[in-house]
């Protein structure tokens, strides 16, 4: 038997956790041509969730394309990676193919042999480098005249998309995608984990995508699904799992879809029985294995940023800026924990919660933190 859970964007053909109303209201924004912000903290699920509605329309006669921004360092790959999305999704599908090569110049497709999928898709430059936002301009208006020619529903997915903020002459390349956006006919999602950044894009008047999208947060999965859910893939796999330590492992991940897949994967492969001792042993592994991220984090944080981090793992609170709670932590002055905050909220690591607190995103990190702390006081 294979581990029955999944630490990666998940394959089309393994069960998600719930998502249903999502997937159907996703669906109808897709095939109503709308444009949609799609939006939580990482590894929520946004990425499998698009890919299956994605999946979906394409079975039904889309034409979908998934961009990936993540990582993204000019502009000229920008307009690169959205080049090689439309090649990738057009080059086993003929007509499409020939319409994506006649229409779309500013790149060439190269393929070639690759020893796992058969062979793996890059593009080049049709032209010179360093275009920058004449290229992507190009791209776009060519990916519009590829619209034109298909016959079918488009999709175009942009995962990561607050990453084009990072690239220099960020509003042009807004205002880039905008308008040309605005004038093809197709649905666009617009997806990210970095809230803050991704949601300036949309509500802020002075900037080209102001109000063009509806907004879709992505809730974390409800407790019980999820409990039904660790359960149904432990027994699919030949492991009894009883409703109660299914329960316990889902709260000791609390209820984060990918820290409880990670919890359950490690349970696993850990242990034949799925007992408390089992999740505890596991959940001390997840920590480890999360050890070299949470330390980069903290290691590329100022130290304003770091104690506040700090606090907010130790003690979430309503208000921030209360000098009992700066004082009681160590945060310096008013003025230094409101920049702070500014920036941490940012990077995606604090947030405000529906209670108003202002938390930790990450749980597993909030637990690493508290950790730490507690070791410098033995
Ligand atoms: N609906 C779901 N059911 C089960 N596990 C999920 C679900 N959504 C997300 N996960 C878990 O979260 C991980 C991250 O998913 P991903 O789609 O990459 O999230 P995001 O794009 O929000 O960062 C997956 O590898 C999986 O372990
Ligand atoms: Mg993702």
């Amino acid at each position: 038997m294979t581990n029955p859970f999944y630490l990666q964007v998940i394959p089309d053909d393994r069960p998600l956790c719930d998502r249903t109303v999502e997937l159907h209201e996703l669906s109808s924004f897709a095939q109503s041509g709308a444009n949609v912000v799609l939006y939580s903290p990482r590894r929520y699920g946004k990425t499998s969730l698009v890919r299956r509605v994605q999946r979906d329309l394409a079975a039904a006669g889309a034409v979908t394309v998934f961009v990936d921004f993540f990582g993204v360092s000019s502009v000229d790959e920008v307009a690169a990676r959205f080049a090689n999305a439309v090649f990738a999704f057009t080059h086993s599908r003929e007509p499409l193919w020939k319409k994506a090569l006649t229409t779309i110049r500013s790149f060439r497709p190269v393929l070639k042999p690759d020893p796992e999928s058969g062979f793996s898709l890059s593009v080049e430059s049709a032209g010179a480098q360093g275009l920058g936002i004449a290229l992507l301009e190009e791209t776009l208006d060519s990916f519009g005249r590829f619209i034109e020619q298909v016959d079918s529903p488009v999709h175009v997915a942009l995962d990561e998309f607050q990453e084009i903020v990072t690239l220099d002459r960020a509003l042009e390349v807004e205002a880039a995608f905008r308008t040309r956006i605005q004038n093809h006919q197709a649905s666009y999602f617009f997806v990210g984990s970095r809230r803050r950044i991704l949601l300036g894009i949309f509500t802020d008047s002075q900037r080209p995508f102001f109000q063009t999208a509806i907004n879709y947060p992505l809730p974390r999965l409800p407790e019980d699904e999820l409990t039904d859910f660790v359960r149904a893939q432990f027994s699919g796999a030949g492991r009894r799992c009883s409703r109660a330590a299914a329960a316990e492992l889902v709260a000791a991940a609390a209820a984060h879809p990918y820290y409880t897949e990670k919890l359950a994967f490690l349970v696993y492969e850990l242990s034949r029985t799925i007992t408390a001792e089992a999740i505890a042993d596991a959940y001390e592994r997840l920590l480890a294995t999360e050890r070299p991220v949470f330390e980069a984090t903290v290691l590329n944080l100022p130290p304003g940023q770091r104690r506040l981090l700090q606090a907010l793992a130790r003690e979430p609170t309503p208000h921030l800026l209360a000098s009992s709670y700066v004082a009681a932590h160590n945060l310096g002055s008013v003025g230094g924990v409101q920049h702070a905050s500014r920036k941490l909220e940012e990077l995606d690591l604090i947030e405000r919660t529906r209670e108003d607190d202002w938390t930790v995103v990450d749980p597993a990190f909030a637990e690493w933190l508290n950790r730490q702390r507690e070791r410098k006081v033995e």
